[in-house]
């Protein structure tokens, strides 16, 4: 696996190869799901780069951009054991070089200000421009980001359409650990005590979906959602049933296709964030 860690010295290699390029966007400390991003990629046929960048921009605080988990070394032997072709490990600089405005200032109607984008402020804008940035570094046929972000995904389609980007969006099905919890960098944080009640985010998630089959409404499953976790010891800060494609709140199951259940919640002083398709 080669690895660079300048933009000039990534491009001029990848130019050379003339092979589609397939590129999973990371912030390491690299789990299964992670992996399985590049192996997606790799069972395309795609030269696969991944990149390893902890990006200050979408942190909305700063302790946890403080606190993220980083383990170059340890990430680069995963990515390397998985097939990866490049691992693209770029400073604050080479993304941001000082003087240039790159921030991305697209309206994404209610997509970013849902969910996520009510709880993190500014994240989404932050996120969008790394990927912007990364993008326009890479050029990538195809682009592969994971389920477990569905409203991250969501953005970034939207801007791939606005922008007219060149690159086919792909999304990999959630990876979880064999209790159901999703796999996260952040779990890597989890009390052990914590570690054992998580599980029950994603049991709610599955308990929902079926509800809402059932016919019953979405406000109302949500609301015993929250109170499930709440006395399983979690805190959670929203439980949404969306409709899939505008993710404003879906009141039932006959609203749209798709329906996605998403949720936020606490475990100790851990954020973790999961959803499923329920339609
Ligand atoms: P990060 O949280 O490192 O995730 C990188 C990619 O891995 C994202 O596309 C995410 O959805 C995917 N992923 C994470 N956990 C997964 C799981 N359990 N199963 C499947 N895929 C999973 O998301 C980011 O980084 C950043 O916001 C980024 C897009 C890199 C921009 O900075």
């Amino acid at each position: 696996m080669m690895i660079f860690k300048r933009v000039a010295d990534m491009q001029s290699w990848l130019t050379k190869q003339g092979r589609p390029v397939g590129f999973a966007p990371t912030m390491g400390a690299l789990h299964e799901g992670h992996l399985e991003l590049v192996r997606m990629s790799k069972a395309d046929g795609c030269l696969t780069v991944a990149s390893i960048f902890v990006n200050p921009t979408q942190f909305n605080d700063p302790k946890d951009l403080e606190k993220y988990p980083r383990m170059p070394e340890k990430d680069a032997q995963l990515l390397d054991s998985a097939g990866c072709d490049v691992l693209f490990l770029p400073s604050v600089e080479e993304v941001y070089p000082p003087g240039v405005d790159l921030t991305v200032h697209l309206d994404f109607g209610s997509l970013d200000k849902v969910m996520e984008g009510e709880f993190r402020p500014g994240h989404f804008r932050g996120m969008a421009t790394v990927v912007n940035r990364l993008l326009d570094i890479v050029k990538p046929q195809k682009l592969y980001m994971g389920q477990k972000d569905y409203q991250q995904l969501s953005i970034v389609r939207d801007m791939i359409r606005q922008l007219a980007l060149p690159t086919e969006l792909i999304m990999c099905p959630t990876v979880r650990e064999a209790d159901g919890l999703a796999m996260s960098s952040r779990n890597l944080r989890l009390s052990a005590e914590m570690r054992e009640t998580a599980p029950v985010i994603y049991q709610t998630l599955l308990w929902a979906g079926g509800e809402l089959k059932k016919g019953r409404s979405a406000p109302e499953i949500s609301r015993e959602a929250v109170d499930i976790l709440t006395e399983a010891g979690l805190k959670p800060e929203y439980f949404e049933m969306a409709d899939g494609t505008t993710l404003l709140p879906a009141e039932h199951y006959s609203d749209s296709t798709p329906i996605v259940a998403c949720v936020a919640a606490f475990a100790g002083d851990v954020r973790l964030i999961d959803n499923v398709i329920v339609k």
